[in-house]
């Protein structure tokens, strides 16, 4: 498809297209989306209690940020580095796919149904709800350590913005798993320096309550 789109157009016009294109191609994201979802659900619910990560509705800069690193391998991810070659993944493409993602909206409480909702209609509603069970620790603990570090950055109930993750309806094993890899310095957080900064001094039990009071947050935006 990519390869017949560049053979078609003709070589300035392709430019002019390239230097101009300020919009995101919802439909090209979605096609993109059709690779990703093998791992990530075509929803982007991840999944495997988090060994592959959400995706619908984290924000399209953070989305774009990511895959560009994974590209350059500054964040290292091998499952995903073939798909995020040059080749395999432009710019554009990139852009595309992270606004197609970003807009997913995936519900946290079950649907209202009508008796006259099917079986696969049922079904279907359900499987998009995102709740991530509730997960052991002390949540009055983890409210107090991520409102004093945490929540400037984070937004107040985990929802992040442009840059900065949303946190709140991920899976905490993943949350955990990327938490290691900041404190041993193999992917960088919050400042330029790896191993470094918010994260550095904090015990695996209040990364754990930090978690345990994340799940706490996942309805808020409903009840907003
Ligand atoms: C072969 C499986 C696989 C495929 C296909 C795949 N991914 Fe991933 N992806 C992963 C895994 C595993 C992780 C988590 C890596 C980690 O733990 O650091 C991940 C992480 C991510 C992240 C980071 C999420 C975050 O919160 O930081 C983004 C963004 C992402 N993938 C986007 C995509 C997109 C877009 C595609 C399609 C172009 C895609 N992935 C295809 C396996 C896959
Ligand atoms: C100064 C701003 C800032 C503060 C404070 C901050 N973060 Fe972050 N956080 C970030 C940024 C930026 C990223 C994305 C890092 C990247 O991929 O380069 C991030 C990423 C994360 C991720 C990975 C999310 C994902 O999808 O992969 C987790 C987990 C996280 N932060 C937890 C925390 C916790 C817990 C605290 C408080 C103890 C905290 N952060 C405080 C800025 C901040």
């Amino acid at each position: 498809m990519r390869l017949l789109r560049a053979l078609l157009l003709p070589p300035f016009l392709a430019l002019c297209l390239g230097a101009h294109a300020a919009e995101a191609d919802l439909d090209n994201g979605k096609e993109i989306n059709g690779t990703c979802a093998a791992c990530h659900g075509a929803d982007g619910k991840g999944g495997k209690h988090g060994e592959y990560p959400r995706l619908a509705g984290q924000h399209a800069k953070y989305i774009e940020y990511t895959l560009k690193s994974f590209r350059a391998r500054e964040r290292v991810n091998i499952p995903m580095f073939p798909y995020t070659q040059e080749r395999e993944l432009s710019d554009q493409d990139i852009r595309d796919v992270s606004a197609y993602l970003a807009a997913i909206e995936l519900p946290t409480t079950l649907p209202k149904f009508k008796d006259s909702d099917d079986a696969l209609t049922r079904l279907t509603a359900m499987q998009r709800v995102m709740l991530i069970p509730r997960v052991e620790g002390d949540i009055a603990a983890g409210e107090a350590v991520y409102r004093e570090r945490c929540a400037t950055c984070h937004g107040d109930t985990g929802l992040g913005k442009r840059l900065i993750p949303m946190i709140t309806g991920q899976y905490p094993n993943y949350l955990m798993r990327q938490m290691e890899l900041f404190r041993a310095a193999e992917r960088p957080h919050d400042v330029e320096k790896a191993g470094e900064g918010v994260l550095k001094d904090l015990t695996p039990d209040a990364l754990q309550n930090i978690l345990a009071y994340l799940t706490t947050l996942q309805n808020l935006k409903d009840k907003e």
